[in-house]
């Protein structure tokens, strides 16, 4: 009877110690500026963005088990098309997760509709996760490349922060925030990106992470973590004058861990073609 008493007090802490810290941990891939074409045979700088876009979503379906959702960042489509939303629905079939599409400047709001909402994949700019709350910004300016924040979004951010529903919140948007020290990628910053910069330090912002920049950047702003992630297509080479195309990173994704305690833990996986 000793032994097995025994017995069970080392299986519960082995138990405990294995599932305590991931318990309530929330992962999430995010994956980016997949720029897709009605015709899958299109290359833009050498290549092949449906082929690379599946490599990257073939890579995350054998190497990662233990994730919540997908977060596609913008730019999922190039030409806006129909037929490119459909060609991102084919490559997306094998996920049952929740898989939240997000618009970027390429993008066609009517078409992101037209297949989302209906089965896993989602178009929603706020989503409830316990603790952590995720608020995701449609940066699209209308004809232009550039972003902005739109005041209705605005509204209904501060309408979440003031209820505090959230313990935490992780923001995601198309556009970058921040000047990254690419001349032509700065023009295109969020306009008006101070509306939200300025609400990190009063409300419980811990990260915000992005994508259109095609390059991975990781900076530290009041406390909150800022964060770009790779395109599945080609990279930009950082701090460049023109936009070039960086030939020595390969295509990736994001792995995007919310803990409990409102930390987060992020690292970007990067794909060989
Ligand atoms: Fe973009």
């Amino acid at each position: 009877m000793m032994v097995i008493s025994i017995f069970h007090v080392i299986i519960a802490k082995i138990t405990l110690n294995y599932r305590g810290p991931n318990k309530v941990t929330i992962n999430i891939i995010q994956i980016t500026d997949l720029h897709l074409h009605a015709d899958r045979n299109v290359s833009a700088h050498n290549i092949n963005t449906f082929n690379s876009a599946q490599s990257v979503l073939r890579a995350i379906e054998k190497n990662e088990r233990d994730f919540d959702m997908l977060i596609l960042s913008g730019d999922l489509s190039d030409d806006g098309s129909t037929a490119s939303y459909e060609n991102l629905r084919y490559l997306l079939k094998n996920f049952d997760c929740p898989i939240y599409l997000m618009s970027g400047n390429h993008d066609s709001l009517d078409s992101i509709e037209l297949i989302t909402n209906k089965n896993n994949l989602k178009y929603q700019n706020y989503a409830n996760l316990g603790k952590w709350g995720i608020f995701m910004f449609n940066t699209k300016k209308d004809n232009s490349p550039n972003g902005i924040l739109h005041q209705h979004e605005l509204v209904s951010f501060d309408k979440i922060t003031n209820d505090n529903k959230d313990k935490y919140l992780l923001i995601m948007l198309h556009h970058h925030p921040v000047p990254i020290g690419s001349e032509s990628m700065d023009t295109m910053i969020i306009e008006n990106s101070n509306e939200l910069l300025n609400r990190i330090n009063h409300t419980q912002i811990k990260g915000i992470g992005w994508g259109h920049v095609h390059d991975e950047i990781s900076i530290k702003y009041n406390g909150a973590l800022l964060f770009s992630t790779p395109s599945t297509c080609y990279q930009a080479k950082p701090k460049s004058k023109k936009f070039s195309i960086d030939l020595s990173q390969s295509p990736g994704y994001r792995i995007i861990s919310l803990r409990d305690d409102g930390e987060i833990n992020t690292k970007v996986i990067r794909v060989t073609l």
